[in-house]
């Protein structure tokens, strides 16, 4: 008889991590032992009444409805690839149709990129805190993530004095995350336009993460490409934050003109076709929303812009917490000044075991575990975030006092 020992599972199982789903585990333990759980953890606005235009719906069963259900093109149908074209190349980032591939989502459209940029070894810098991911992707395929450093004593702005220390001649890429999740930041041009330099200083390709560009609170965000149309720059996005529909899968990715990025198009539309084509229903949604109305996004800038002023102004009252306040999306990093020998891991699950409140620890966006940041999504009505800020105090007083 052959014993049954447990099958392995490869090495890279070990460099992938994903700390935004991975505290789930524990909070279904707290549920189940009888505590409300509130879930600040994931940035999933239909969990919290948002709700895609029903004209997207209507796209989608329409396209259901007619028979759209078989296999599509690999780099998507071609209405989509148009409007995407169209829509950046109307906010000043002009961009052909044949450049733009339509991802399962902005997730798969990282992971495409990444795959066709890096090698084993190659370096890839990334913004701290950093959308987990991209460290994810990049162990997975056996790179090596570099942290630049954004800072919270500047409104999270990047430090370009310590993405210029960081860099070595094994970078390939640089990731730009504007509007920013974790931090909920957006960046000023002059730094956009320091970061597109730096890249092409250095030989890299930029991608840029821009799937909160409709969410920043005073106005959509131009893409980084309108700064400088012939910088080698790859887009992300999609229709699940600025059109409220993340369960659909459905994303994309645009490519510059730049000449340098001509190759990396063909290796992209390779990988493309070895995953068939993305959610084909889905797809029939895009060009509707982006050429038609979208009154939708003025209201969910309004609605998530008061529920940042809530957030803000309750952690900043809490002793021992501090706050920079968001520009844009849903996310907050405030810090928690922990008593030495604590983890933000720790306060993280001792919050979650005592009230229920579940946020990321900092460190699972890469962030030092003691310098006690953590993320919260401030996607629930202003009532209840009043309410979660505060278990939050309560909570926080008697864990610093030790209590
Ligand atoms: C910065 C960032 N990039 C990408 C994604 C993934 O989005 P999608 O649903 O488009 O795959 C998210 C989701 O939260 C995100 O915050």
């Amino acid at each position: 008889m052959i014993p049954h020992t447990s099958v392995p599972v490869s090495q890279r199982i070990g460099r992938f991590s994903y700390a935004i789903r991975n505290i789930v585990t524990e909070a279904l333990r707290v549920e189940a032992a009888g505590t409300r759980v509130r879930y600040l953890n994931v940035g999933n606005p239909p969990a919290f009444g948002f709700q895609p235009p029903p004209h997207l719906v209507e796209a989608v069963e329409r396209a259901m409805r007619n028979g759209e259900n078989g296999y599509g093109p690999s780099p998507g149908i071609s209405p989509a690839r148009e409007a995407i074209a169209a829509e950046y190349t109307g906010r000043g980032w002009p961009v052909s149709a044949d450049r733009v591939l339509v991802t399962s989502g902005t997730s798969e459209g990282i992971e495409l990129a990444l795959a066709a940029l890096v090698d084993q070894d190659d370096e890839v810098l990334v913004p701290l805190p950093v959308y987990p991911l991209y460290t994810a992707v990049i162990g997975k395929l056996g790179a090596r993530a570099v942290y630049y450093r954004t800072d919270p004593f500047r409104g999270w702005q990047p430090d370009l004095d310590h993405l210029n220390s960081v860099v070595t001649g094994a970078a390939r890429v640089l990731v730009v995350i504007d509007p920013n999740n974790p931090t909920g930041a957006t960046y000023p041009a002059a730094t956009r336009r320091a970061l597109i330099a730096f890249a092409d200083q250095h030989g890299l390709a930029l991608l840029a993460d821009e799937v909160y560009g409709d969410l920043g609170y005073d106005g959509p965000v131009p893409p980084l490409g309108s700064l400088d149309p012939d910088a080698p720059i790859i887009s992300f996005s999609s229709l699940s934050k600025g059109y409220v529909a993340p369960g659909w899968r459905t994303g994309w990715l645009a490519v510059s003109r730049s000449p340098r990025l001509d190759e990396v198009v063909g290796a992209l539309k390779k990988l493309a076709d070895g995953r068939l084509c993305s959610t084909v229903p889905m797809q029939h949604a895009i060009a509707p929303a982006l050429a038609g109305d979208r009154s939708h996004q003025a209201a969910f800038r309004v609605a998530l812009k008061e529920r940042a002023m809530v957030t803000t102004k309750a952690l900043q009252a809490i002793p021992g917490v501090t706050c920079v306040a968001p520009t844009a999306a849903f996310y907050a990093m405030p810090r928690v000044a922990l008593p030495p020998g604590r983890t933000d891991e720790d306060y993280v699950l001792a919050l979650l075991r005592a009230t229920g409140v579940l946020c990321v620890y900092g460190s699972g966006f890469g962030m030092p575990a003691d310098e006690g940041f953590l993320r919260i999504v401030f996607l629930a009505s202003p009532d209840d975030l009043r309410e979660i800020y505060a278990l939050m105090r309560e909570f926080t007083g008697n864990y610093l006092a030790g209590r």
